[in-house]
């Protein structure tokens, strides 16, 4: 609950002033039932006259006007309260979510990270809105009526107070079924969504499986789920109102029965039994009130849990500790020192096993080996985007956790293997990489990475709009487009995970020839299948089963490494069968 102070803060004269506002608003709605049995009693069958009834009628509409402006006030100061503190905890949230490590990600579905960013912080933010209104009203109506009913008549007011742990006991009840259901039906909307989530990001894998009708049954039962969840939660939620009235039906009854027999006895005036019967309404009121907070409240605490999780997901990668924190990349050697890691902490196998290479400044590194070999954990530990398991990958002779992760990853340009780029213009992505960038050196960039023609062959160019992961553009098209935006960032370390294989081999070929004029003090590591992809670069790292298994130039390894001539003549076979 600590956690939360920090968002009521900044608001906190709004939530201050916005259950005096309420209170005005309670003290009101109390004292008019005592002005109109003032009127009935003192006005009319007392004999008073018409001027104390209009004195009293006054009273009464400033009354009502003074409770409509606490109403109002209290509304507003409750929405400005609420929506401010669920927009500050969103915020801070996203943050976080930003600042998760790529194994912290793995942990989480990205449609349960929509849902906990959206609808659990809407929860919260309704809660307090209703909190804010209804706590302050709700006991002030039950005590304030209940003062007046006793004031009024105190015997006729124990037949309230026999009705009332009846009405409480059959509440808590209502409450006791209806909680956990609302937790069951939070988890489904989270289904849902995922479901959802998922489908519409990979609708065309869908459409080319032709997997329409199974995804449709998919969602079809995740939000049958969802709606048999929420019948099943608010079936028992429905009974609180008739519930609630039949109670107040039959107190009112047995009020006016009582106290129809007190004024045929001569014991009490009409007027109170009208007012009375009018502090019973509040009074059941006020506890419908009650249980409606404590209801939503629970749901809202199953949300609050859930945003907890994200906040307690401890960052498995920071860079706290590092000792050069104002340390930039300047060369561009990278060495590893028996490194080993594995994704799944308790698998046996390493993914890595006992990794030595050292990369000189400004080497082109090209990586080869079969699928699943480790190619891209290993270059993913140079920017860190994990962390290695045991021995150290070191930049310019400096431990990687020694930089501060800016520093680092500005001076790593990685070109990752499943890359996306954003919705909006060719421009705006590419200066992605460097916003500070100006056009000459984004024409230059995308020059080298051979875009810039099919760029200008595009009517709008570089204002071209794309769409979501840029859909309009062929693979090798966007992942030319990629290379252009890491090679803006200017790194001194420039990694391309697999990143030319939808690009024809003459294309590329150009690509490596730009790399070699214009790249010439970037250290370049090229993962490639395509052996032809490698084959100039000034040392190819042959990686099989996590370990190297050979270095070496091309023909060095022809000579000396039996994986890599198995690759080389594999491909070569290929070529001569098509
Ligand atoms: N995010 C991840 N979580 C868990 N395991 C992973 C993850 N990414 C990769 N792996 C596993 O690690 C091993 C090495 O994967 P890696 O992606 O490094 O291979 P690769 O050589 O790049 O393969 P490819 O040529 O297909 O890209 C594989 O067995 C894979 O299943
Ligand atoms: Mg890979």
């Amino acid at each position: 609950m600590r956690r939360y102070w920090k968002y009521v803060k900044p608001y906190l004269s709004a939530f201050i002033i916005g259950p005096i506002f309420m209170i005005v608003e309670v003290i009101g709605e109390v004292a008019m039932p005592l002005l109109l049995s003032k009127i009935i009693d003192e006005g009319i069958i007392g004999g008073r006259g018409a001027s104390y009834i209009i004195a009293m009628g006054i009273t009464m509409v400033v009354t009502a006007l003074v409770m409509m402006a606490g109403g109002v006030g209290g509304a507003f100061f409750a929405v400005k309260a609420s929506s401010g503190f669920a927009n500050d905890l969103r915020k801070d949230l996203f943050r976080h979510i930003q600042k998760f490590s790529f194994n912290n990600i793995d942990q989480y579905n990205t449609g349960s990270l929509i849902t906990r960013l959206t609808n659990d912080i809407t929860q919260l933010q309704n809660m307090i809105q209703m909190i804010m209104r209804m706590a302050l009203r709700a006991p002030g109506m039950l005590i304030g009526a209940l003062i007046m009913a006793f004031a009024l008549n105190p015997r006729l007011a124990l037949v309230i107070l026999c009705v009332m742990p009846l009405l409480a006991f059959a509440i808590y009840n209502i409450m006791r079924i209806a909680f956990p259901r609302f937790t069951a039906m939070q988890k489904k909307l989270d289904a849902l969504n995922i479901a959802t989530q998922e489908n519409l990001t990979n609708i065309r894998v869908v459409k080319s499986f032709v997997r329409e009708q199974f995804e449709e049954d998919k969602f079809k039962k995740a939000n049958t789920d969802l709606k048999d969840s929420t019948l099943k939660a608010v079936k028992v939620i429905i009974f609180t109102m008739p519930l609630m009235m039949t109670a107040m039906n039959i107190t009112t009854l047995a009020v006016v029965w009582f106290g129809g027999n007190q004024i045929i006895a001569g014991n009490m005036d009409t007027g109170v039994l009208t007012a009375f019967v009018n502090y019973v309404v509040q009074i059941l009121i006020s506890l419908m009130m009650v249980s409606m907070i404590i209801l939503n409240s629970s749901r809202s605490l199953a949300s609050a849990r859930r945003i907890n999780e994200i906040f307690n997901t401890e960052i498995d990668l920071t860079d706290e500790s590092a000792l050069h924190k104002d340390l930039s990349v300047q060369h561009g050697k990278i060495e590893f020192r028996g490194v080993c890691f594995k994704y799944y902490k308790n698998n046996e196998k390493w993914v890595l096993d006992n990794i030595d290479l050292v990369i000189n400044p400004g080497e082109t590194v090209g990586i080869i080996g079969s699928t699943g070999s480790g190619k891209s954990s290993l270059v993913q530990l140079i920017p860190r985007l994990y962390d290695a398991d045991c021995g150290e990958v070191l930049v310019d002779d400096v431990n990687v956790m020694d930089y501060s992760l800016k520093n680092l990853r500005s001076g790593v340009g990685i070109v990752l293997q499943k890359n996306v780029l954003f919705s909006g213009t060719i421009r705006e992505n590419l200066k992605w990489g460097d916003e500070s960038a100006d056009d000459d050196e984004m024409y230059r960039c995308a020059e080298s990475a051979q875009a810039h023609g099919f760029i200008s062959s595009f009517e709008a160019g570089y204002d071209t709009e794309l769409g979501q992961g840029g859909v309009n553009l062929s693979g090798g098209q966007k992942q030319r487009l990629c290379i252009a935006r890491a090679l803006l960032k200017k790194p001194k370390i420039l990694i391309l995970d697999d990143s030319t294989s939808a690009v024809d081999t003459a294309t590329e070929a150009r690509i490596r020839e730009s790399f070699r004029n214009t790249l010439k003090g970037t250290t370049k590591i090229i993962i490639a299948q395509r052996i032809s992809s490698v084959i100039d670069a000034d040392r190819i790292i042959v990686l099989d089963d996590g370990k190297i298994v050979g270095t070496g130039t091309h023909e060095e390894l022809m000579k000396s490494c039996e994986a890599y001539s198995e690759i080389y003549y594999s491909q070569m076979d290929k070529k001569v069968t098509a």
